[in-house]
Protein backbone atom coordinates (compact mmCIF):
# COMPACT_ATOMS: atom_id res chain seq x y z
CA UNK A 1 0.00 0.00 0.00
CA UNK A 2 1.16 3.34 -0.97
CA UNK A 3 1.47 6.49 1.14
CA UNK A 4 1.18 9.88 -0.25
CA UNK A 5 2.12 13.40 0.94
CA UNK A 6 -0.74 15.43 2.18
CA UNK A 7 0.60 18.83 3.46
CA UNK A 8 3.43 18.61 5.96
CA UNK A 9 2.40 14.77 7.33
CA UNK A 10 2.75 11.44 5.43
CA UNK A 11 -1.20 10.00 5.20
CA UNK A 12 -1.01 6.33 5.55
CA UNK A 13 -3.38 4.01 3.95
CA UNK A 14 -6.34 3.46 6.74
CA UNK A 15 -5.44 0.39 8.13
CA UNK A 16 -8.48 -2.63 8.10
CA UNK A 17 -9.69 -5.72 9.57
CA UNK A 18 -8.30 -9.10 7.34
CA UNK A 19 -12.28 -9.82 7.31
CA UNK A 20 -15.58 -10.50 8.57
CA UNK A 21 -14.86 -12.66 11.01
CA UNK A 22 -11.89 -10.46 12.65
CA UNK A 23 -14.42 -7.48 12.41
CA UNK A 24 -17.29 -9.69 14.43
CA UNK A 25 -14.68 -11.49 16.96
CA UNK A 26 -13.14 -7.87 17.83
CA UNK A 27 -16.39 -6.07 18.11
CA UNK A 28 -17.88 -8.93 20.22
CA UNK A 29 -14.76 -8.78 21.95
CA UNK A 30 -15.41 -4.93 22.94
CA UNK A 31 -19.00 -5.65 23.75
CA UNK A 32 -18.67 -9.01 26.19
CA UNK A 33 -16.53 -7.14 28.80
CA UNK A 34 -16.85 -6.08 32.80
CA UNK A 35 -20.25 -5.04 32.70
CA UNK A 36 -21.28 -8.40 31.29
CA UNK A 37 -20.28 -10.45 34.22
CA UNK A 38 -20.34 -8.16 37.02
CA UNK A 39 -22.86 -5.67 36.59
CA UNK A 40 -25.41 -7.64 34.94
CA UNK A 41 -26.28 -10.69 36.90
CA UNK A 42 -27.25 -8.47 40.05
CA UNK A 43 -28.63 -5.57 37.85
CA UNK A 44 -31.44 -7.94 36.44
CA UNK A 45 -31.52 -9.60 40.00
CA UNK A 46 -32.21 -5.65 41.70
CA UNK A 47 -34.54 -4.69 39.00
CA UNK A 48 -37.57 -7.37 39.05
CA UNK A 49 -35.31 -10.69 38.17
CA UNK A 50 -36.78 -12.53 35.19
CA UNK A 51 -39.18 -9.34 34.64
CA UNK A 52 -36.46 -7.42 33.60
CA UNK A 53 -35.75 -9.26 30.37
CA UNK A 54 -38.61 -7.53 29.40
CA UNK A 55 -37.18 -3.77 29.60
CA UNK A 56 -33.96 -5.22 29.04
CA UNK A 57 -35.00 -6.72 25.88
CA UNK A 58 -37.32 -3.27 24.99
CA UNK A 59 -34.12 -1.43 25.77
CA UNK A 60 -31.65 -3.37 23.26
CA UNK A 61 -34.59 -3.33 20.37
CA UNK A 62 -35.20 0.05 20.73
CA UNK A 63 -32.19 1.79 21.51
CA UNK A 64 -29.46 -0.67 21.95
CA UNK A 65 -29.41 -2.39 18.72
CA UNK A 66 -30.43 1.04 15.96
CA UNK A 67 -27.42 3.01 18.07
CA UNK A 68 -25.18 0.80 17.47
CA UNK A 69 -26.28 0.84 13.79
CA UNK A 70 -25.63 4.57 13.68
CA UNK A 71 -22.71 4.28 14.99
CA UNK A 72 -21.85 1.60 12.37
CA UNK A 73 -23.11 3.71 9.41
CA UNK A 74 -21.41 6.97 10.78
CA UNK A 75 -17.69 5.32 10.97
CA UNK A 76 -17.95 3.28 7.75
CA UNK A 77 -19.76 5.96 5.46
CA UNK A 78 -17.11 8.57 6.94
CA UNK A 79 -14.28 6.30 7.47
CA UNK A 80 -12.54 7.44 10.78
CA UNK A 81 -12.27 7.68 14.17
CA UNK A 82 -15.20 9.50 16.09
CA UNK A 83 -13.73 13.03 15.99
CA UNK A 84 -12.49 12.62 12.27
CA UNK A 85 -15.83 10.90 11.10
CA UNK A 86 -17.61 13.28 12.46
CA UNK A 87 -16.05 16.21 11.51
CA UNK A 88 -16.78 14.85 7.52
CA UNK A 89 -20.57 14.54 8.77
CA UNK A 90 -21.01 17.74 10.31
CA UNK A 91 -18.36 20.05 10.41
CA UNK A 92 -16.39 21.87 13.61
CA UNK A 93 -18.78 21.20 16.43
CA UNK A 94 -19.59 17.46 15.51
CA UNK A 95 -16.35 17.08 15.72
CA UNK A 96 -16.12 18.28 19.04
CA UNK A 97 -19.05 15.32 19.86
CA UNK A 98 -16.63 13.28 18.55
CA UNK A 99 -13.61 14.49 21.18
CA UNK A 100 -16.70 14.13 23.97
CA UNK A 101 -16.86 10.61 23.06
CA UNK A 102 -13.04 9.94 22.98
CA UNK A 103 -12.68 11.77 26.29
CA UNK A 104 -15.62 9.61 28.20
CA UNK A 105 -13.56 6.46 26.58
CA UNK A 106 -9.72 7.62 27.77
CA UNK A 107 -11.59 8.58 31.58
CA UNK A 108 -13.02 5.01 31.06
CA UNK A 109 -10.18 3.45 29.96
CA UNK A 110 -7.80 5.13 33.13
CA UNK A 111 -9.68 2.78 35.66
CA UNK A 112 -10.89 0.35 33.40
CA UNK A 113 -7.26 -0.63 33.68
CA UNK A 114 -7.51 -0.81 37.53
CA UNK A 115 -10.25 -3.39 37.19
CA UNK A 116 -8.65 -5.78 35.07
CA UNK A 117 -5.28 -5.85 37.36
CA UNK A 118 -7.39 -6.32 40.16
CA UNK A 119 -8.30 -9.28 38.57
CA UNK A 120 -5.56 -10.32 37.04
CA UNK A 121 -4.24 -10.56 40.92
CA UNK A 122 -7.50 -12.26 42.12
CA UNK A 123 -6.49 -14.75 39.64
CA UNK A 124 -3.10 -15.54 40.57
CA UNK A 125 -4.57 -15.30 44.33
CA UNK A 126 -7.38 -17.74 43.42
CA UNK A 127 -4.35 -20.89 43.08
CA UNK A 128 -3.70 -20.38 46.96
CA UNK A 129 -6.79 -19.04 48.33
CA UNK A 130 -4.82 -16.02 48.95
CA UNK A 131 -7.59 -13.84 50.53
CA UNK A 132 -8.24 -16.75 53.70
CA UNK A 133 -11.55 -16.61 55.85
CA UNK A 134 -12.58 -13.27 55.37
CA UNK A 135 -12.02 -11.80 51.42
CA UNK A 136 -14.09 -8.35 52.51
CA UNK A 137 -10.98 -7.05 54.77
CA UNK A 138 -8.69 -8.73 52.23
CA UNK A 139 -9.78 -6.64 49.88
CA UNK A 140 -10.04 -3.25 51.34
CA UNK A 141 -7.15 -3.65 54.03
CA UNK A 142 -4.91 -5.80 52.68
CA UNK A 143 -4.97 -5.76 49.23
CA UNK A 144 -6.31 -2.27 47.95
CA UNK A 145 -5.87 -0.69 51.14
CA UNK A 146 -8.68 1.68 51.08
CA UNK A 147 -8.21 5.15 52.56
CA UNK A 148 -10.63 8.07 53.10
CA UNK A 149 -11.77 9.73 50.71
CA UNK A 150 -9.14 11.93 49.08
CA UNK A 151 -6.38 12.36 46.62
CA UNK A 152 -3.49 10.24 48.04
CA UNK A 153 0.11 9.66 47.03
CA UNK A 154 0.45 6.63 48.41
CA UNK A 155 1.04 3.88 46.40
CA UNK A 156 0.00 0.20 46.86
CA UNK A 157 2.92 -1.62 44.87
CA UNK A 158 0.38 -4.63 44.96
CA UNK A 159 -2.18 -2.72 42.95
CA UNK A 160 0.74 -1.04 40.99
CA UNK A 161 2.50 -3.86 39.54
CA UNK A 162 -0.33 -5.67 37.84
CA UNK A 163 -1.13 -2.15 36.45
CA UNK A 164 1.39 -1.62 34.95
CA UNK A 165 2.06 -4.54 33.75
CA UNK A 166 -1.99 -4.87 32.04
CA UNK A 167 -0.94 -1.06 30.65
CA UNK A 168 2.56 -2.60 28.93
CA UNK A 169 0.42 -5.11 27.54
CA UNK A 170 -2.65 -3.52 26.22
CA UNK A 171 0.30 -0.28 24.39
CA UNK A 172 2.00 -3.16 23.03
CA UNK A 173 -1.04 -4.55 21.35
CA UNK A 174 -2.52 -1.11 20.19
CA UNK A 175 0.59 -0.01 19.12
CA UNK A 176 0.45 -2.96 16.88
CA UNK A 177 -1.94 -1.72 14.89
CA UNK A 178 -5.64 -2.75 14.16
CA UNK A 179 -5.23 -6.34 12.41
CA UNK A 180 -2.45 -7.33 13.17
CA UNK A 181 -2.78 -6.01 17.40
CA UNK A 182 -6.63 -5.73 18.20
CA UNK A 183 -7.65 -8.08 15.98
CA UNK A 184 -5.45 -10.43 16.58
CA UNK A 185 -5.54 -10.29 20.50
CA UNK A 186 -9.04 -11.01 20.09
CA UNK A 187 -8.49 -13.90 17.91
CA UNK A 188 -6.68 -15.56 20.84
CA UNK A 189 -8.83 -14.48 23.66
CA UNK A 190 -12.44 -14.02 22.59
CA UNK A 191 -12.52 -17.95 21.80
CA UNK A 192 -10.66 -18.74 25.13
CA UNK A 193 -12.96 -16.75 27.20
CA UNK A 194 -15.97 -18.15 25.73
CA UNK A 195 -14.47 -22.24 26.69
CA UNK A 196 -13.10 -21.28 30.39
CA UNK A 197 -16.69 -19.20 30.96
CA UNK A 198 -18.67 -22.49 29.51
CA UNK A 199 -16.72 -24.66 31.97
CA UNK A 200 -17.41 -22.31 34.86
CA UNK A 201 -21.12 -22.49 33.95
CA UNK A 202 -21.30 -26.01 33.68
CA UNK A 203 -19.55 -26.43 36.90
CA UNK A 204 -21.63 -24.07 38.55
CA UNK A 205 -24.90 -25.96 37.26
CA UNK A 206 -24.21 -29.03 39.03
CA UNK A 207 -23.73 -27.30 42.59
CA UNK A 208 -25.78 -27.78 45.69
CA UNK A 209 -28.39 -24.79 45.49
CA UNK A 210 -27.98 -23.49 42.03
CA UNK A 211 -31.36 -24.21 41.57
CA UNK A 212 -32.49 -21.92 43.98
CA UNK A 213 -30.09 -19.12 42.52
CA UNK A 214 -31.61 -19.55 39.30
CA UNK A 215 -35.19 -18.91 40.65
CA UNK A 216 -33.84 -15.83 42.05
CA UNK A 217 -32.69 -14.73 39.22
CA UNK A 218 -35.94 -15.35 36.81
CA UNK A 219 -38.59 -15.41 38.95
CA UNK A 220 -40.37 -12.37 37.74
CA UNK A 221 -41.53 -9.31 39.87
CA UNK A 222 -43.95 -7.53 37.41
CA UNK A 223 -44.49 -5.10 39.63
CA UNK A 224 -41.12 -3.97 38.83
CA UNK A 225 -42.19 -2.94 35.17
CA UNK A 226 -43.81 0.32 36.66
CA UNK A 227 -41.04 1.53 38.16
CA UNK A 228 -39.19 4.00 35.70
CA UNK A 229 -35.83 3.01 37.53
CA UNK A 230 -36.39 -0.21 36.07
CA UNK A 231 -36.49 0.91 32.71
CA UNK A 232 -33.32 3.02 33.41
CA UNK A 233 -31.15 0.87 34.51
CA UNK A 234 -32.07 -1.73 31.58
CA UNK A 235 -31.00 1.40 28.88
CA UNK A 236 -28.05 2.17 30.60
CA UNK A 237 -27.33 -1.19 30.96
CA UNK A 238 -27.36 -2.13 27.44
CA UNK A 239 -25.65 1.13 26.31
CA UNK A 240 -22.22 0.56 28.30
CA UNK A 241 -22.68 -3.02 27.57
CA UNK A 242 -23.05 -2.85 23.69
CA UNK A 243 -20.13 -0.45 23.72
CA UNK A 244 -22.35 2.55 21.68
CA UNK A 245 -22.28 6.33 21.79
CA UNK A 246 -18.91 6.81 23.03
CA UNK A 247 -17.04 6.28 19.58
CA UNK A 248 -16.30 2.53 19.63
CA UNK A 249 -18.46 1.12 17.76
CA UNK A 250 -17.97 3.91 15.30
CA UNK A 251 -14.01 3.64 15.17
CA UNK A 252 -14.29 -0.07 14.85
CA UNK A 253 -16.56 0.23 11.42
CA UNK A 254 -14.38 2.49 10.30
CA UNK A 255 -11.51 -0.24 9.61
CA UNK A 256 -14.31 -2.21 7.75
CA UNK A 257 -13.62 -2.62 3.78
CA UNK A 258 -15.56 -0.58 1.56
CA UNK A 259 -17.79 -3.12 0.52
CA UNK A 260 -18.88 -4.35 3.69
CA UNK A 261 -22.12 -6.04 5.28
CA UNK A 262 -22.74 -3.44 8.22
CA UNK A 263 -26.55 -4.73 9.94
CA UNK A 264 -26.26 -8.36 9.83
CA UNK A 265 -23.35 -8.86 11.68
CA UNK A 266 -24.82 -6.05 14.01
CA UNK A 267 -27.04 -8.33 15.06
CA UNK A 268 -24.80 -10.74 15.35
CA UNK A 269 -22.82 -9.06 17.71
CA UNK A 270 -25.78 -7.53 20.03
CA UNK A 271 -27.21 -11.20 20.23
CA UNK A 272 -23.45 -12.73 20.79
CA UNK A 273 -23.39 -9.95 23.59
CA UNK A 274 -26.95 -10.69 25.62
CA UNK A 275 -26.25 -13.79 25.14
CA UNK A 276 -23.17 -14.13 27.19
CA UNK A 277 -24.73 -11.35 29.53
CA UNK A 278 -27.60 -13.83 30.45
CA UNK A 279 -25.12 -17.17 30.52
CA UNK A 280 -22.92 -14.51 33.13
CA UNK A 281 -26.62 -14.48 34.81
CA UNK A 282 -26.88 -17.89 34.71
CA UNK A 283 -23.49 -18.81 35.94
CA UNK A 284 -22.94 -16.11 38.83
CA UNK A 285 -26.49 -16.66 40.16
CA UNK A 286 -26.07 -21.13 40.18
CA UNK A 287 -23.02 -20.12 42.25
CA UNK A 288 -24.88 -17.70 44.47
CA UNK A 289 -27.28 -20.07 45.14
CA UNK A 290 -24.65 -22.38 46.62
CA UNK A 291 -23.60 -20.03 48.34
CA UNK A 292 -26.80 -19.32 50.19
CA UNK A 293 -27.29 -22.84 50.63
CA UNK A 294 -24.06 -23.51 52.13
CA UNK A 295 -25.42 -21.04 54.91
CA UNK A 296 -28.73 -22.09 55.17
CA UNK A 297 -30.13 -18.79 54.01
CA UNK A 298 -32.39 -17.40 50.98
CA UNK A 299 -30.34 -16.16 48.20
CA UNK A 300 -32.29 -12.41 49.17
CA UNK A 301 -29.84 -12.53 52.40
CA UNK A 302 -26.85 -12.27 50.90
CA UNK A 303 -25.13 -9.23 50.44
CA UNK A 304 -22.72 -7.95 47.69
CA UNK A 305 -24.52 -9.09 44.36
CA UNK A 306 -23.28 -6.26 42.12
CA UNK A 307 -19.70 -4.69 40.98
CA UNK A 308 -17.14 -4.81 43.38
CA UNK A 309 -18.75 -6.34 46.02
CA UNK A 310 -19.66 -9.46 43.73
CA UNK A 311 -16.18 -10.21 42.36
CA UNK A 312 -14.01 -9.26 44.50
CA UNK A 313 -15.91 -10.08 48.16
CA UNK A 314 -18.31 -12.79 47.41
CA UNK A 315 -16.71 -14.91 44.67
CA UNK A 316 -13.85 -15.49 46.51
CA UNK A 317 -15.81 -16.52 49.40
CA UNK A 318 -17.76 -18.67 47.19
CA UNK A 319 -14.43 -20.18 45.86
CA UNK A 320 -13.16 -21.13 49.68
CA UNK A 321 -15.95 -23.26 50.44
CA UNK A 322 -16.25 -24.72 47.16
CA UNK A 323 -14.75 -28.20 46.07
CA UNK A 324 -11.63 -27.49 43.31
CA UNK A 325 -12.89 -24.04 44.45
CA UNK A 326 -8.68 -22.41 43.33
CA UNK A 327 -9.77 -23.94 39.41
CA UNK A 328 -13.30 -22.51 39.35
CA UNK A 329 -11.40 -19.16 40.55
CA UNK A 330 -9.09 -19.14 38.28
CA UNK A 331 -11.62 -19.79 35.71
CA UNK A 332 -14.24 -16.58 37.15
CA UNK A 333 -10.61 -14.43 37.54
CA UNK A 334 -9.35 -15.49 33.97
CA UNK A 335 -12.43 -15.02 32.07
CA UNK A 336 -13.22 -11.50 34.00
CA UNK A 337 -9.45 -10.62 33.13
CA UNK A 338 -9.91 -11.55 29.32
CA UNK A 339 -13.46 -10.05 28.94
CA UNK A 340 -12.16 -7.02 30.48
CA UNK A 341 -8.97 -7.28 28.65
CA UNK A 342 -10.32 -7.20 24.89
CA UNK A 343 -13.24 -4.30 25.82
CA UNK A 344 -9.83 -2.34 26.99
CA UNK A 345 -8.30 -2.61 23.57
CA UNK A 346 -11.51 -1.09 22.45
CA UNK A 347 -11.87 1.59 24.64
CA UNK A 348 -8.55 2.67 24.25
CA UNK A 349 -8.59 2.47 20.17
CA UNK A 350 -10.95 5.11 20.58
CA UNK A 351 -8.48 7.40 21.94
CA UNK A 352 -5.59 6.16 20.24
CA UNK A 353 -7.51 6.48 16.15
CA UNK A 354 -8.40 10.12 17.35
CA UNK A 355 -5.21 11.22 17.99
CA UNK A 356 -3.61 9.40 15.27
CA UNK A 357 -5.74 10.82 12.29
CA UNK A 358 -6.05 14.26 13.97
CA UNK A 359 -2.18 14.70 14.74
CA UNK A 360 -0.90 12.54 12.10
CA UNK A 361 0.67 9.75 14.46
CA UNK A 362 1.18 6.41 13.37
CA UNK A 363 0.03 3.21 15.48
CA UNK A 364 3.09 2.92 17.62
CA UNK A 365 3.64 6.71 18.28
CA UNK A 366 -0.34 7.10 19.41
CA UNK A 367 0.61 4.17 22.32
CA UNK A 368 3.61 5.76 23.42
CA UNK A 369 2.73 9.05 23.88
CA UNK A 370 -1.47 9.08 24.61
CA UNK A 371 -1.11 5.84 25.99
CA UNK A 372 2.19 6.42 27.71
CA UNK A 373 0.31 9.52 29.22
CA UNK A 374 -2.50 7.57 30.16
CA UNK A 375 -0.64 5.04 32.10
CA UNK A 376 0.90 7.72 33.94
CA UNK A 377 -2.43 8.86 34.97
CA UNK A 378 -3.92 6.21 35.40
CA UNK A 379 -1.16 4.71 37.80
CA UNK A 380 -1.28 8.01 40.25
CA UNK A 381 -4.96 7.95 40.57
CA UNK A 382 -5.93 4.10 40.83
CA UNK A 383 -3.34 2.83 42.48
CA UNK A 384 -3.01 4.47 45.26
CA UNK A 385 -5.03 4.02 48.48
CA UNK A 386 -7.98 6.39 47.55
CA UNK A 387 -7.77 4.02 44.13
CA UNK A 388 -11.41 2.47 44.74
CA UNK A 389 -13.35 4.99 46.17
CA UNK A 390 -12.07 7.25 42.76
CA UNK A 391 -12.63 4.06 40.43
CA UNK A 392 -16.85 3.87 42.02
CA UNK A 393 -17.20 7.63 41.85
CA UNK A 394 -15.60 7.78 38.23
CA UNK A 395 -17.14 5.11 36.96
CA UNK A 396 -20.95 6.45 37.71
CA UNK A 397 -20.53 9.99 36.46
CA UNK A 398 -18.45 8.30 33.13
CA UNK A 399 -21.24 6.12 32.80
CA UNK A 400 -24.48 7.42 33.47
CA UNK A 401 -23.60 11.05 32.39
CA UNK A 402 -21.12 11.09 29.76
CA UNK A 403 -21.96 8.12 27.46
CA UNK A 404 -25.80 9.28 27.74
CA UNK A 405 -25.18 12.77 27.33
CA UNK A 406 -23.32 11.33 24.13
CA UNK A 407 -25.69 9.42 22.85
CA UNK A 408 -28.42 12.11 23.70
CA UNK A 409 -26.68 14.92 21.98
CA UNK A 410 -25.62 12.73 18.77
CA UNK A 411 -28.90 11.76 18.21
CA UNK A 412 -30.35 15.27 18.03
CA UNK A 413 -27.42 16.59 15.91
CA UNK A 414 -27.09 14.18 13.35
CA UNK A 415 -30.99 13.13 12.92
CA UNK A 416 -33.04 16.60 13.98
CA UNK A 417 -30.06 19.33 13.54
CA UNK A 418 -28.59 17.86 10.36
CA UNK A 419 -31.14 15.75 8.87
CA UNK A 420 -29.00 13.07 7.89
CA UNK A 421 -31.05 9.71 9.02
CA UNK A 422 -31.67 9.07 5.68
CA UNK A 423 -28.35 9.47 4.28
CA UNK A 424 -27.14 6.75 6.55
CA UNK A 425 -30.01 4.68 6.15
CA UNK A 426 -29.55 4.67 2.40
CA UNK A 427 -25.50 3.76 3.36
CA UNK A 428 -26.70 1.19 5.88
CA UNK A 429 -29.00 -0.62 3.08
CA UNK A 430 -26.65 -0.45 0.25
CA UNK A 431 -23.74 -2.41 1.78
CA UNK A 432 -25.74 -4.89 4.21
CA UNK A 433 -27.86 -7.74 3.79
CA UNK A 434 -30.44 -6.90 6.45
CA UNK A 435 -32.32 -3.70 5.23
CA UNK A 436 -33.65 -0.66 8.05
CA UNK A 437 -36.51 0.86 7.17
CA UNK A 438 -38.03 3.96 8.38
CA UNK A 439 -38.87 3.11 11.60
CA UNK A 440 -35.27 2.54 12.17
CA UNK A 441 -34.94 6.68 11.29
CA UNK A 442 -38.29 7.15 14.16
CA UNK A 443 -36.10 5.11 17.07
CA UNK A 444 -33.06 6.75 16.67
CA UNK A 445 -34.22 10.33 16.02
CA UNK A 446 -37.39 10.14 18.15
CA UNK A 447 -37.86 7.53 20.69
CA UNK A 448 -34.06 7.26 21.91
CA UNK A 449 -33.72 10.83 22.87
CA UNK A 450 -36.72 10.76 24.20
CA UNK A 451 -35.74 8.12 26.31
CA UNK A 452 -32.08 9.12 27.01
CA UNK A 453 -33.03 12.68 27.53
CA UNK A 454 -35.37 11.90 30.39
CA UNK A 455 -32.47 9.08 32.05
CA UNK A 456 -30.05 11.93 31.91
CA UNK A 457 -32.07 14.34 33.55
CA UNK A 458 -33.22 12.11 36.40
CA UNK A 459 -29.61 10.78 36.69
CA UNK A 460 -28.50 14.34 37.01
CA UNK A 461 -30.93 15.04 39.20
CA UNK A 462 -30.77 12.37 41.31
CA UNK A 463 -26.63 12.19 41.79
CA UNK A 464 -26.91 16.19 42.62
CA UNK A 465 -29.80 15.58 45.18
CA UNK A 466 -28.77 12.82 47.02
CA UNK A 467 -25.31 12.18 45.90
CA UNK A 468 -23.67 9.02 46.01
CA UNK A 469 -23.01 6.13 48.34
CA UNK A 470 -22.65 8.62 50.98
CA UNK A 471 -19.41 10.16 50.07
CA UNK A 472 -18.83 13.70 51.41
CA UNK A 473 -20.33 15.89 48.76
CA UNK A 474 -17.14 17.90 47.95
CA UNK A 475 -15.71 15.03 47.00
CA UNK A 476 -18.39 13.63 44.31
CA UNK A 477 -18.04 17.74 43.14
CA UNK A 478 -14.12 16.93 42.89
CA UNK A 479 -14.10 13.40 41.26
CA UNK A 480 -17.86 13.04 39.54
CA UNK A 481 -18.43 16.44 38.04
CA UNK A 482 -15.09 16.59 37.68
CA UNK A 483 -14.78 13.97 35.58
CA UNK A 484 -17.25 15.47 33.35
CA UNK A 485 -15.55 18.97 33.28
CA UNK A 486 -12.28 16.90 32.42
CA UNK A 487 -13.98 15.83 29.43
CA UNK A 488 -16.08 18.96 28.04
CA UNK A 489 -12.54 20.76 28.73
CA UNK A 490 -10.65 18.21 27.15
CA UNK A 491 -12.87 18.12 23.87
CA UNK A 492 -12.89 21.18 23.58
CA UNK A 493 -9.24 22.33 23.65
CA UNK A 494 -8.85 18.61 21.24
CA UNK A 495 -11.36 20.40 18.83
CA UNK A 496 -9.39 24.00 18.43
CA UNK A 497 -6.28 22.36 18.13
CA UNK A 498 -5.15 22.51 14.16
CA UNK A 499 -5.57 19.14 12.08
CA UNK A 500 -2.20 17.99 10.91
CA UNK A 501 -3.79 16.81 7.64
CA UNK A 502 -7.16 18.06 5.87
CA UNK A 503 -9.82 16.49 7.47
CA UNK A 504 -12.23 16.47 5.05
CA UNK A 505 -9.82 14.10 3.03
CA UNK A 506 -11.13 10.32 2.78
CA UNK A 507 -11.86 8.46 0.58
CA UNK A 508 -15.66 9.21 0.53
CA UNK A 509 -18.54 7.73 -0.97
CA UNK A 510 -20.49 9.33 -3.93
CA UNK A 511 -23.00 12.39 -2.86
CA UNK A 512 -26.30 11.51 -1.31
CA UNK A 513 -29.02 11.83 -2.53
CA UNK A 514 -28.23 9.56 -5.75
CA UNK A 515 -28.51 11.03 -8.45
CA UNK A 516 -28.57 8.67 -11.92
CA UNK A 517 -27.80 4.99 -9.78
CA UNK A 518 -30.75 3.04 -9.02
CA UNK A 519 -31.63 3.20 -4.94
CA UNK A 520 -30.41 -0.43 -4.70
CA UNK A 521 -26.63 -0.06 -6.25
CA UNK A 522 -24.18 -0.54 -3.98
CA UNK A 523 -22.22 3.57 -4.03
CA UNK A 524 -19.22 3.15 -5.35
CA UNK A 525 -15.67 4.78 -4.23
CA UNK A 526 -14.63 7.94 -5.69
CA UNK A 527 -10.76 9.12 -5.17
CA UNK A 528 -9.22 12.38 -6.26
CA UNK A 529 -9.94 15.83 -5.75
CA UNK A 530 -10.58 16.94 -1.94
CA UNK A 531 -12.42 14.04 -1.02
CA UNK A 532 -10.41 11.38 -2.56
CA UNK A 533 -7.62 9.85 -0.88
CA UNK A 534 -5.81 6.66 0.60
CA UNK A 535 -8.70 4.00 1.27
N1 LIG B 1 -18.90 -3.19 26.66
C1 LIG B 1 -17.89 -3.24 27.63
C2 LIG B 1 -18.37 -3.85 28.90
O1 LIG B 1 -19.42 -4.39 28.96
C3 LIG B 1 -17.28 -1.88 27.83
O2 LIG B 1 -17.67 -3.85 29.87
Amino acid sequence: MSEAKVGDVTERPREQWTGQVGFILAAIGSAVGLGNIWRFPGVAYENGGGAFLIPYLVALITAGIPILFLDYAIGHRFRGSAPAALRRLGGKWLEGLGWFQVMVAFVIGLYYTAVIAWALSYFVFSFDLRWGDDPATFLTADYLRVGEPGLSLEFVPSVLIPLVLVWVVTLVVLGAGVAKGVQRANVIFLPLLVVAFLVLVVRALFLDGAADGLNALFTPDWQALGDPNVWIAAYSQIFFSLSIAFGIMITYASYRKRRANLTTPGLVVAFANSSFEILAGIGVFATLGFFAFQQGIAIDELEGLTGVGLSFITFPAIVSQMPGGPIFGALFFGSLTMAGFTSLLSVLQVVSAGFQEKFGLTARQAAIRVGGVSAILSVLLFSTTTGLLALDVADQWANNIGIVASAVIMTVLVLWVLRKGSELRYHLNAVSTFKVGRLWIALVGGLAPVVLGYMLISRIVTLTVEGYADLPAWYLVLIGWGTILVVVVGAALLTLLRWRADPMRFSAWPPYPPSAAPSSSPPRSTTGGSTGGAS
